[in-house]
Protein backbone atom coordinates (compact mmCIF):
# COMPACT_ATOMS: atom_id res chain seq x y z
CA UNK A 1 0.00 0.00 0.00
CA UNK A 2 1.31 3.60 -0.78
CA UNK A 3 0.42 6.91 0.09
CA UNK A 4 -1.15 6.28 3.93
CA UNK A 5 1.81 8.21 5.54
CA UNK A 6 1.07 11.66 2.97
CA UNK A 7 0.32 14.94 4.22
CA UNK A 8 -2.64 15.23 1.95
CA UNK A 9 -3.85 11.60 2.84
CA UNK A 10 -6.92 12.34 5.37
CA UNK A 11 -8.32 14.75 2.82
CA UNK A 12 -10.19 11.05 2.04
CA UNK A 13 -11.74 11.17 5.78
CA UNK A 14 -12.91 14.82 6.06
CA UNK A 15 -15.95 14.33 4.98
CA UNK A 16 -17.19 12.40 8.08
CA UNK A 17 -14.11 12.57 10.40
CA UNK A 18 -15.66 15.16 12.88
CA UNK A 19 -18.66 12.07 12.83
CA UNK A 20 -16.51 9.15 13.48
CA UNK A 21 -13.62 10.99 15.46
CA UNK A 22 -15.12 13.14 18.30
CA UNK A 23 -13.20 12.75 21.59
CA UNK A 24 -13.96 15.61 24.07
CA UNK A 25 -10.78 18.17 23.87
CA UNK A 26 -12.25 19.56 27.58
CA UNK A 27 -8.96 17.74 29.60
CA UNK A 28 -6.72 18.77 26.62
CA UNK A 29 -7.95 22.21 26.09
CA UNK A 30 -7.41 23.11 30.41
CA UNK A 31 -3.83 21.47 29.94
CA UNK A 32 -3.10 23.41 27.13
CA UNK A 33 -4.58 26.48 28.22
CA UNK A 34 -2.50 26.43 31.59
CA UNK A 35 0.56 25.64 29.75
CA UNK A 36 0.49 28.77 27.97
CA UNK A 37 2.01 31.70 29.24
CA UNK A 38 -0.36 35.37 29.68
CA UNK A 39 -0.54 36.24 26.20
CA UNK A 40 1.54 33.47 24.44
CA UNK A 41 2.04 31.91 21.11
CA UNK A 42 0.55 28.81 20.18
CA UNK A 43 1.10 26.10 17.66
CA UNK A 44 -0.73 23.22 16.91
CA UNK A 45 0.72 20.89 14.62
CA UNK A 46 -2.00 18.45 12.32
CA UNK A 47 -4.77 20.88 13.62
CA UNK A 48 -7.41 19.07 11.11
CA UNK A 49 -10.75 20.19 11.67
CA UNK A 50 -10.19 22.40 15.16
CA UNK A 51 -11.03 20.36 17.63
CA UNK A 52 -8.89 21.49 19.97
CA UNK A 53 -7.45 24.48 18.69
CA UNK A 54 -11.12 26.17 18.59
CA UNK A 55 -11.97 25.47 22.32
CA UNK A 56 -8.48 26.83 23.11
CA UNK A 57 -8.87 29.76 20.78
CA UNK A 58 -12.41 30.10 22.57
CA UNK A 59 -10.24 30.63 25.92
CA UNK A 60 -8.20 33.59 24.85
CA UNK A 61 -5.16 31.84 23.63
CA UNK A 62 -3.49 32.48 20.26
CA UNK A 63 -3.42 29.10 18.42
CA UNK A 64 -2.04 29.07 14.89
CA UNK A 65 -1.85 25.56 12.95
CA UNK A 66 -0.16 23.40 10.40
CA UNK A 67 -1.92 20.30 8.56
CA UNK A 68 -1.64 18.59 5.10
CA UNK A 69 -5.10 18.01 4.34
CA UNK A 70 -6.49 20.97 2.74
CA UNK A 71 -10.40 19.26 2.82
CA UNK A 72 -9.73 18.66 6.66
CA UNK A 73 -8.71 22.77 7.32
CA UNK A 74 -11.81 23.89 4.73
CA UNK A 75 -13.81 22.07 7.65
CA UNK A 76 -12.22 23.96 10.32
CA UNK A 77 -12.33 27.49 8.08
CA UNK A 78 -16.34 26.97 7.63
CA UNK A 79 -16.93 26.46 11.79
CA UNK A 80 -17.55 29.59 14.11
CA UNK A 81 -14.01 31.37 15.20
CA UNK A 82 -12.44 29.13 12.36
CA UNK A 83 -11.48 31.79 10.11
CA UNK A 84 -9.09 33.81 13.08
CA UNK A 85 -6.75 30.78 12.92
CA UNK A 86 -3.63 30.95 10.73
CA UNK A 87 -3.50 26.97 8.93
CA UNK A 88 -0.13 26.53 7.02
CA UNK A 89 -0.77 23.50 4.71
CA UNK A 90 2.08 21.41 4.51
CA UNK A 91 3.71 18.69 5.76
CA UNK A 92 4.35 19.03 9.92
CA UNK A 93 8.14 17.45 9.72
CA UNK A 94 9.07 20.53 8.41
CA UNK A 95 7.23 22.83 9.96
CA UNK A 96 7.32 25.87 7.48
CA UNK A 97 5.88 28.42 9.69
CA UNK A 98 8.07 31.93 11.78
CA UNK A 99 8.54 31.16 15.20
CA UNK A 100 8.86 31.93 18.00
CA UNK A 101 6.07 29.67 19.78
CA UNK A 102 5.84 29.32 23.61
CA UNK A 103 3.86 26.32 23.15
CA UNK A 104 3.14 23.86 20.55
CA UNK A 105 1.21 20.58 20.30
CA UNK A 106 0.53 17.11 18.55
CA UNK A 107 -2.13 15.08 20.08
CA UNK A 108 -4.53 12.58 18.97
CA UNK A 109 -1.49 9.95 18.30
CA UNK A 110 -0.63 12.20 15.49
CA UNK A 111 3.16 11.95 15.60
CA UNK A 112 2.66 7.99 14.38
CA UNK A 113 1.23 9.24 11.27
CA UNK A 114 4.86 10.45 10.07
CA UNK A 115 6.48 7.83 8.16
CA UNK A 116 9.81 6.94 9.75
CA UNK A 117 11.68 7.97 12.60
CA UNK A 118 13.75 9.87 10.58
CA UNK A 119 10.84 12.35 9.93
CA UNK A 120 9.61 12.18 13.55
CA UNK A 121 13.05 13.00 14.66
CA UNK A 122 12.53 16.16 11.81
CA UNK A 123 9.74 16.89 13.58
CA UNK A 124 10.63 17.50 16.90
CA UNK A 125 14.28 19.41 15.61
CA UNK A 126 11.87 21.43 13.40
CA UNK A 127 9.55 22.61 16.26
CA UNK A 128 12.08 22.31 18.95
CA UNK A 129 13.73 25.50 16.31
CA UNK A 130 10.85 27.67 16.14
CA UNK A 131 10.17 27.39 19.91
CA UNK A 132 11.11 30.55 22.35
CA UNK A 133 13.93 29.55 24.91
CA UNK A 134 11.78 27.76 27.39
CA UNK A 135 8.87 26.88 25.48
CA UNK A 136 7.36 23.83 25.62
CA UNK A 137 5.94 20.65 22.94
CA UNK A 138 3.07 18.65 24.33
CA UNK A 139 2.52 15.36 22.53
CA UNK A 140 -0.04 12.64 23.34
CA UNK A 141 0.07 9.48 21.65
CA UNK A 142 -0.88 5.61 23.05
CA UNK A 143 1.98 2.94 23.94
CA UNK A 144 1.93 -0.31 21.92
CA UNK A 145 0.78 -3.09 23.16
CA UNK A 146 2.55 -6.07 21.34
CA UNK A 147 0.21 -8.46 23.46
CA UNK A 148 -2.17 -7.30 21.21
CA UNK A 149 -0.96 -9.03 18.61
CA UNK A 150 0.00 -12.44 17.15
CA UNK A 151 2.13 -13.36 14.73
CA UNK A 152 2.02 -10.21 13.96
CA UNK A 153 -1.69 -9.87 12.97
CA UNK A 154 -4.60 -8.95 15.07
CA UNK A 155 -8.41 -8.95 13.56
CA UNK A 156 -10.97 -7.95 15.61
CA UNK A 157 -14.80 -6.87 15.10
CA UNK A 158 -15.51 -3.14 16.41
CA UNK A 159 -19.15 -2.94 16.04
CA UNK A 160 -21.81 -5.38 14.70
CA UNK A 161 -25.36 -4.50 14.39
CA UNK A 162 -28.49 -5.72 12.24
CA UNK A 163 -27.19 -4.04 9.18
CA UNK A 164 -23.59 -3.35 9.71
CA UNK A 165 -20.03 -5.47 10.67
CA UNK A 166 -17.33 -3.60 11.46
CA UNK A 167 -13.68 -5.12 11.64
CA UNK A 168 -10.06 -4.15 11.61
CA UNK A 169 -7.53 -5.58 10.09
CA UNK A 170 -3.96 -4.73 11.44
CA UNK A 171 -0.28 -5.71 10.30
CA UNK A 172 2.60 -5.06 12.69
CA UNK A 173 5.93 -4.56 11.37
CA UNK A 174 8.53 -4.58 14.37
CA UNK A 175 11.30 -3.64 12.17
CA UNK A 176 9.69 -0.73 11.24
CA UNK A 177 7.86 -0.16 14.30
CA UNK A 178 4.86 0.32 12.07
CA UNK A 179 1.03 -0.89 12.45
CA UNK A 180 -0.72 -0.97 8.73
CA UNK A 181 -4.68 -1.04 9.39
CA UNK A 182 -7.57 -1.81 7.39
CA UNK A 183 -10.81 -0.77 9.10
CA UNK A 184 -13.59 -2.04 7.01
CA UNK A 185 -17.50 -1.87 6.88
CA UNK A 186 -19.32 -4.64 5.47
CA UNK A 187 -23.07 -3.68 4.72
CA UNK A 188 -25.68 -5.33 2.35
CA UNK A 189 -25.12 -2.07 -0.27
CA UNK A 190 -21.18 -2.81 -0.34
CA UNK A 191 -17.90 -2.41 1.29
CA UNK A 192 -16.11 0.70 2.92
CA UNK A 193 -12.53 0.14 3.59
CA UNK A 194 -10.36 2.78 5.62
CA UNK A 195 -6.93 2.16 5.72
CA UNK A 196 -4.28 3.41 8.14
CA UNK A 197 -0.59 3.30 8.61
CA UNK A 198 1.08 4.37 12.14
CA UNK A 199 4.86 4.60 12.71
CA UNK A 200 4.45 4.07 16.57
CA UNK A 201 7.10 5.40 19.10
CA UNK A 202 8.31 3.95 22.69
CA UNK A 203 7.92 6.99 25.30
CA UNK A 204 11.71 6.57 25.48
CA UNK A 205 12.59 6.62 22.06
CA UNK A 206 10.46 9.48 22.01
CA UNK A 207 12.56 11.36 24.86
CA UNK A 208 15.89 10.44 22.62
CA UNK A 209 14.14 12.13 20.05
CA UNK A 210 13.28 14.82 22.16
CA UNK A 211 17.20 15.14 23.64
CA UNK A 212 18.78 15.42 20.03
CA UNK A 213 16.60 18.02 19.60
CA UNK A 214 17.56 20.39 22.27
CA UNK A 215 14.34 19.39 24.39
CA UNK A 216 13.85 17.90 27.94
CA UNK A 217 10.54 15.93 29.25
CA UNK A 218 9.32 18.14 32.42
CA UNK A 219 6.12 15.73 32.71
CA UNK A 220 4.72 12.61 31.95
CA UNK A 221 0.97 11.81 32.76
CA UNK A 222 -0.70 8.54 31.67
CA UNK A 223 -4.05 11.20 30.31
CA UNK A 224 -4.89 14.70 30.58
CA UNK A 225 -6.20 14.33 33.81
CA UNK A 226 -2.28 14.48 35.09
CA UNK A 227 -2.72 10.99 36.28
CA UNK A 228 0.39 9.25 36.99
CA UNK A 229 2.30 7.21 34.17
CA UNK A 230 3.17 4.00 35.10
CA UNK A 231 4.01 0.43 33.62
CA UNK A 232 0.45 -0.08 32.64
CA UNK A 233 -0.47 3.20 31.09
CA UNK A 234 -2.36 2.68 27.73
CA UNK A 235 -1.19 6.43 26.88
CA UNK A 236 0.57 9.15 27.82
CA UNK A 237 0.70 13.13 27.70
CA UNK A 238 4.61 14.08 27.98
CA UNK A 239 5.38 17.92 28.16
CA UNK A 240 9.12 18.78 26.65
CA UNK A 241 10.27 22.11 27.27
CA UNK A 242 13.30 24.05 25.20
CA UNK A 243 16.61 24.17 27.00
C1 LIG B 1 -6.20 12.10 13.70
S1 LIG B 1 -6.33 13.69 12.92
C2 LIG B 1 -6.06 14.77 14.30
C3 LIG B 1 -6.62 16.15 14.09
C4 LIG B 1 -6.66 17.04 15.34
N1 LIG B 1 -5.31 17.30 15.84
C5 LIG B 1 -7.50 16.40 16.43
O1 LIG B 1 -6.96 16.12 17.51
O2 LIG B 1 -8.70 16.17 16.19
C6 LIG B 1 -4.85 13.71 12.03
C7 LIG B 1 -4.56 15.00 11.28
O3 LIG B 1 -3.18 14.95 10.93
C8 LIG B 1 -3.01 15.47 9.65
N2 LIG B 1 -1.76 14.92 9.13
C9 LIG B 1 -1.39 13.62 9.01
N3 LIG B 1 -0.13 13.53 8.55
C10 LIG B 1 0.29 14.81 8.37
C11 LIG B 1 1.53 15.38 7.94
N4 LIG B 1 2.55 14.63 7.57
N5 LIG B 1 1.62 16.72 7.89
C12 LIG B 1 0.58 17.51 8.25
N6 LIG B 1 -0.61 17.03 8.68
C13 LIG B 1 -0.74 15.70 8.74
C14 LIG B 1 -4.25 14.99 8.91
O4 LIG B 1 -4.48 15.74 7.74
C15 LIG B 1 -5.31 15.17 9.97
O5 LIG B 1 -5.91 16.44 9.91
Amino acid sequence: MTGLNDPAFFDRYASDYDELNWIDPAGAVDVLAELTPKGGRVLELAVGTGRVALPLTARGVRVEGIDGSSAMVDLLRAKPGGEQIPVTIGDMADVAVEGPFHLSYLVYNTLYNLPSQERQLDCFRNVAAVLAPGGLFVVEAYVFDPKQFDRHQRVATRRLTDDAVKMEFLVHDPVEQAVTFQRVTFTEGGTRLNPLRLRYVWPSELDLMARLAGLRLRHRWAGWDRSPFTRDSESHVSVYEKE
